[in-house]
């Protein structure tokens, strides 16, 4: 295959277009038995919080059609472990890492970002402000144009890299534009979307619903159309802004949908658990997907459904 499939996301290069999609692999170590992390686009860690976490009552996941509905709630080690064992695995096999962060308040964002912008190996920051697991509601920060701002604000007053800082998008809006539009005036260099969606399933049987957090988070292929069709409209409002796209991608097929919607590169999620080796498979298909319509690289069909 002479296909070009390296790409980017500001001023991160990528090698590969295909990353982990952040809670899907941890921090990559768990797929080092499937392939060579070192080749993937990038590893995007499980959102890292300041203290360690417990997270969510259990049961934690349900099935669903054409999807998964979790409720981990942020579970972690917190961020002292993280630099000691997962940063510096990552940093030991020469892994491309972009790492997750969450916050319970806007100085706890602050905060992780003043930690991790001072340790080598932080490739780019992922800064999640859209998991539907929390207390409330008001923690969404996604959800609210002046909240997202707010939190991306106190993130780049503290961010002395020059690794980019994306911003973790919920499609749980009426218009994701204006959330896009408004993480790009408080300083991101690009966005990363989407998360899942909130969703419920009821155990009938017991009458109550089936997770212990009661709501989860919709992902895999039921979400799909959905991230498309957010990439889509924020690539058209935003053409500059590097988008990495993710929602219930399996094949190579469906990445090169959300190419051509506007996304430089993707994230692996849902499909990992059960095939660990997607991130490299879904690469190599994407290339033949490219190579079969005729194309030479990857950049060449970034929003190419905007043109047509
Ligand atoms: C979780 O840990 O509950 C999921 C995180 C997320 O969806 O952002």
């Amino acid at each position: 295959m002479n296909i070009d499939l390296t790409t980017s996301l500001g001023s991160l290069q990528l090698s590969a277009p295909t990353l982990t999609a952040s809670g899907c692999a941890a921090a990559g170590k768990e797929l080092a038995q499937f392939g060579d992390v070192s080749t993937l686009g990038a590893v995007v860690t499980k959102s890292i919080m300041m203290a360690p976490r417990s997270g969510r009552a259990t049961p934690r996941m349900a099935e669903t059609p054409s999807g998964m509905l979790n409720s981990i709630g942020l579970q972690g080690p917190g961020i002292e472990s993280f630099l000691e064992n997962d940063l510096a695995w990552l940093r030991a096999n020469n892994v491309t890492t972009i790492v997750s962060i969450a916050g319970n308040n806007v100085d706890e964002f602050g905060e992780l970002a003043r930690i991790l912008s001072k340790v080598e190996g932080v490739d780019g920051l992922e800064v999640n402000i859209s998991c539907p697991n929390v207390e409330s509601r008001g923690q969404v920060f996604a959800c609210n144009p002046y909240s997202a701002a707010q939190v991306i604000e106190t993130v780049r007053s503290v961010w002395h890299s020059d690794a980019p800082v994306l911003a973790k998008l919920s499609p749980d809006v009426t218009d994701i534009v204006e959330i896009a539009q408004s993480v790009v005036e408080a300083g991101v260099d690009g966005v990363s979307m989407i998360n899942t969606l909130l969703g419920m399933v009821i155990d009938v049987d017991h009458m109550k619903p089936m997770l212990g957090g009661r709501t989860g988070g919709l992902s895999g292929p039921a979400i799909r159309p959905v991230a498309v069709r957010a990439i889509y409209q924020v690539h058209a409002a935003l053409p500059h802004l590097p988008i990495l796209g993710m929602g219930g991608i399996r094949t190579g097929h469906d990445a090169l949908e959300f190419i051509a919607a506007g996304a430089s590169a993707v994230s692996i999620g849902t499909v990992v658990f059960g095939d660990p080796g997607a991130p490299w498979r879904i690469a190599n298909e994407l290339g033949q997907e490219l190579e079969s319509r005729g194309y030479n690289s990857l950049s060449e069909v970034v929003g190419l459904a905007h043109h047509n």
